[in-house]
């Protein structure tokens, strides 16, 4: 078999690791959940959970990659035959589910970027993101389909081609290049938007209500879920991405290092990211005679709607426009690439076939998948994936994969290959062994399962008591159910068929 590809330097695999964790969450999504769950006393939860969850599954995974040197399926199968589904199961669903709409929203963003230059969504933002760009009806009939939107396809067209090149090229010389410019790119442009917004009137005032802390929230479970979630949304768990990218590691890497390089460059960056959202809000709302509490909003309301007013109120604001949905491309990008490579890995460790056929067929696909949102009910259907996948797939891998690594693999052999690296020796060597890593283990066996079990016994309760945002019954199953099924059943097609070659040890 031909030797696996390898990263040039362990900086491009950061850099790579870094800007798959980096994402829309953290720029769109992070801001407002910590100003929904305390404010500044968010932080408390937040870093219990990157400490006891985050970095643990982070390390395992870059652990189990580097050691197996396999992606998600080999790596799994390794540990018993069966379970080599599971890894099949996350690669399959965040290529054919969560890739597929990402790259849609980028597909929106490449036309806001344009629409910026003369704010072309006029005098409400609202009306023209829903009505005139989407072409929603208003209601919420996921099955009123409508065409495709051209506009919309040609930017997603676009978005999947670059993708194409980019993996291309291979490891080396196609992400690794490609992330060492994307990266300092999007670092700069976050730095100019965060001075630009914190010199607006009315930053303090949106920058107030980010941080304030509230001391009362912290005892509400659900803060404390919601930390859980996004800490695992946020550094690309459950996946399999971690797994195949530090697959491509060299012999010598240092895991734990990198694991918390990883870690805390991710959070790091959306604590700031909240710095210039809130310095925007508040400049919003101040110019427009407002509380803060009626500007904000997370995710798609904030990119497309509220976003656009402040662009139009800003002086120059065309140019903070383009920067702003811009930097949401280049974020999303270096995200997108990360799960076609862990889709990838996995089929060319299974089957050895050419990678350059295995990219173009896989970005064709995905062009074509992602065609299904470009319709009039795209953000509908895109809303009740996410949901599903988010809530019960990722959350899932999380769970299955701390347990069966926890105790059925035993984290030893593990724990063994993070210290062979390290270089300590004698008591520093005693210290790591027995305090590090042994909280590590405790963390993977019992703090991760029992956190991600809540999470997902909440979300179920939750979705019996009320359809998922009000959808028709029939599309929150059909959709949000089916895709989770419909993604299983093809994962473990997949991990029925024989490896080529013989399967692996
Ligand atoms: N971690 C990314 C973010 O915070 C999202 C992501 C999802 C990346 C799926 C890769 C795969 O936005």
């Amino acid at each position: 078999m031909k030797d696996r590809s390898k990263w040039g330097t362990n900086a491009g695999f950061l850099l790579a690791a870094i800007g798959s964790a980096i994402g829309l969450g953290n720029i769109w999504r992070f801001p407002y959940v910590a100003y929904e769950n305390g404010g500044g006393a968010f932080l408390i939860p937040y870093f219990v959970a990157l400490f006891t969850a985050g970095i643990p599954i982070l390390m395992l995974e870059f652990a189990l990659g580097h050691h197996r040197e396999a992606s998600a399926p080999k790596a799994f199968r390794h540990i018993d035959a069966k379970w080599e589904w599971l890894g099949w199961w996350a690669v399959t669903f965040v290529m054919f589910g969560i890739s597929l709409y990402y790259i849609v929203i980028m597909g929106w963003c490449a036309n806001y970027m344009v629409f910026s230059l003369n704010c072309a969504w006029g005098e409400d933002p609202n009306t023209f993101f829903f009505d005139e760009f989407l072409g929603m009806s208003g209601n919420k009939d996921v099955w009123q389909i409508g065409g495709i939107s051209w506009p919309i396809a040609t930017a997603v067209a676009v978005i999947w081609l670059i993708n194409w090149i980019i993996a291309y090229g291979g490891i080396e010389k196609g992400i690794e290049r490609a992330v060492k410019i994307m990266m300092p790119v999007l670092f700069l442009i976050t730095a100019v938007i965060i001075v630009w917004a914190l010199f607006l009137p009315g930053a303090q005032k949106g920058i107030k209500h980010y941080v304030t802390p509230d001391f009362n929230k912290i005892t509400d479970l659900k803060v404390w879920i919601a930390a859980y979630g996004q800490i695992f949304f946020s550094l690309s768990l459950g996946f399999g991405i971690m797994i195949a990218y530090s697959s491509y590691l060299s012999r010598e890497a240092n895991i734990f290092k990198n694991s918390l390089i990883v870690g805390f460059s991710n959070s790091m960056y959306e604590v700031f990211a909240g710095f210039g959202v809130f310095a925007i809000l508040g400049y919003m709302a101040t110019r427009q005679s407002q509380e803060i509490k009626e500007v904000v909003s997370s995710g798609i309301g904030l990119a497309f709607v509220a976003y656009p007013k402040a662009i139009s109120l800003l002086p120059s604001g065309s140019y903070f426009g383009f920067l702003f949905f811009l930097l949401l491309i280049i974020a999303g990008i270096s995200s997108s690439i990360s799960i076609i490579e862990a889709f990838t890995s996995a089929i060319l460790d299974k089957f050895a076939l050419a990678r350059k056929k295995v990219i173009t067929v896989i970005c064709l696909l995905g062009f074509f998948g992602s065609l299904v949102f470009t319709t009039h009910v795209g953000l509908l259907w895109l809303d009740i994936v996410d949901h599903f996948l988010n809530q019960y797939g990722l959350i899932t891998v999380g769970i299955v994969e701390a347990l069966i690594v926890g105790w059925i693999y035993r984290t030893d052999k593990l724990k063994a290959h993070i210290v062979s690296n390290l270089g300590l020796s004698g008591t520093r060597h005693k210290i790591f062994d027995y305090v590090i890593l042994q909280l590590w283990m405790y963390c993977i066996r019992f703090i991760t399962p029992v956190a991600l079990g809540i999470a997902i016994i909440h979300s179920l309760i939750g979705e019996f008591a009320e359809p998922y945002s009000d959808y028709p019954v029939s599309g929150v199953i059909i959709l949000g159910v089916g895709w989770l099924l419909v993604t299983h059943i093809f994962a473990f097609g997949l991990s029925g068929l024989p490896w080529r070659g013989g399967p692996p040890r």
